[in-house]
């Protein structure tokens, strides 16, 4: 056996460093926020199905008063991801989306947000449909080049948002790069972890103000939960986001917030095995006659690898690819894996195949899409922990199928 540092995936990394509690990854995934209760000494956190609290007298209670503000299973939740993130405060919403809505809610109108050019599509329309509505203005950039980054902040911005690695093209940003430069211009750096996890990048431990995560994606696992969380180490944008989960009341519920718990338990393990099948999965479709390009981050033809590397544990479930063939093509690919259910979302344990431009990313306008590279005939894989034989032959019979 080899001595535990040289052991695969064994890195102490300076989050685990600043963690207050010193514990290693798995071991605050599944004790941090986790009390046994202190009624009954359930090991498990229980669902505080409870929308209000008893009072002794007016204004005398333990902590709680309406679930709206505080419920112990949401704070469990919050005070978890928030240890996996190396960060000091979560704040916990009803879906992904909802918890960027409260990042962006920070700003006000007239602010000017800068957001990177390959983003959710779900993130850009919140940004073009309903927050411009609301006085605010954004402008997309490609933040893998730093010359337009700060091209892009010689205009005064309140707030720097990106993914890396992004959704769908799997584009990797230079996450201290970046957050350096928008602290230098006065504005607030925001990371949307989704894709990587706390597992297998911090961003917080690089700069960032605020990590976003859609919690119905790797930290949930199992594709049964939705939720969202944002994570910081600053007290005072962790004040502001507290008041507007509270005021806004799009906070998640005290079941999910369990589901999402059990999930983050087994996170590490999950992600070893996402990222075992995804390099095998990748390197498999980069060797077939009829893939043109394969984006996956830890391969080397990849153009932000050395980057990710970087930042990086390993290189998460995702990959995405394009075939040497018409959309027609794609579509009967798409509609011929068994195992790859046709579904929208990704980082549950099951694998799943998606076609971005007809489903996750419909919303985005084709010629802002088009200008990412992000073409007609991109298929998205979220590659799941399966046997990887499994996986192999059953994206073989569709290429068979759609090549026949
Ligand atoms: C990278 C990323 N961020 C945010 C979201 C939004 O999360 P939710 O669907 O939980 O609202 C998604 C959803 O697919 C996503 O992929």
């Amino acid at each position: 056996m080899l001595p535990l540092r040289q052991r695969r995936g064994y890195k102490r990394r300076m989050t685990d460093a600043t963690d207050h509690s010193g514990h290693g990854f798995s071991t605050r995934a599944v004790h941090a926020g986790q009390e046994p209760d202190p009624t009954t000494g359930a090991v498990m956190t229980p669902v505080y199905l409870t929308s209000t609290y008893v009072q002794e007298a007016p204004g005398v209670h333990k902590g709680y008063e309406y679930s709206r503000t505080q419920n112990p299973t949401r704070d469990a939740l919050q005070a978890n991801v928030a240890a996996l993130e190396g960060g000091t405060a979560g704040i916990a919403f009803a879906s992904g989306l909802a918890a960027s809505h409260g990042v962006f809610s920070l700003l006000s109108a007239g602010d000017r947000l800068v957001c990177g050019h390959d983003v959710y599509g779900g993130t850009y329309r919140l940004l073009d449909q309903v927050m411009t509505r609301q006085g605010l203005t954004f402008e997309t950039v490609d933040t893998t080049d730093l010359a337009a980054v700060d091209e892009a902040l010689s205009t005064p911005a309140q707030m720097v948002w990106f993914e890396t690695p992004t959704n769908p093209l799997l584009a990797v940003t230079d996450i201290a790069a970046v957050c350096e430069r928008a602290r230098a211009a006065g504005a607030i750096s925001v990371v949307d972890n989704t894709f990587a996890t706390p597992y297998l990048q911090t961003p917080l431990a690089l700069g960032a103000d605020i990590v976003v995560h859609s919690m119905t994606k790797y930290l949930g696992g199992h594709s049964d939960v939705v939720g969202g969380i944002c994570v910081t180490s600053d007290d005072e944008l962790a004040e502001r986001l507290r008041f507007l989960q509270n005021a806004v009341g799009a906070q998640i519920g005290p079941m999910d917030s369990f589901l999402v718990m059990r999930g983050t338990k087994t996170l590490a393990v999950r992600m070893e095995r996402h990222c075992d099948n995804a390099e095998a999965v990748a390197d498999w479709l980069a060797a077939h006659p009829r893939v043109s390009t394969v984006h996956y981050p830890g391969r080397a033809d990849h153009p932000g690898h050395a980057v990710a590397k970087g930042q990086m544990r390993r290189f998460s479930g995702m990959v995405s690819f394009e075939l040497d063939a018409d959309l027609e093509t794609a579509t009967r690919l798409a509609s011929a894996t068994k195992l790859f259910a046709l579904a929208e979302s990704l980082g549950g344990v099951e694998s799943l195949l998606d076609h971005p431009a007809s489903m996750t990313h419909a919303s985005v306008p084709r010629e802002e899409r088009l200008k990412t590279g992000f073409t007609d005939g991109l298929l998205r894989l979220s590659v799941g922990i399966e046997d990887l034989a499994d996986l192999l032959a059953d994206l073989e019979q569709a290429f068979d199928t759609a090549f026949a």
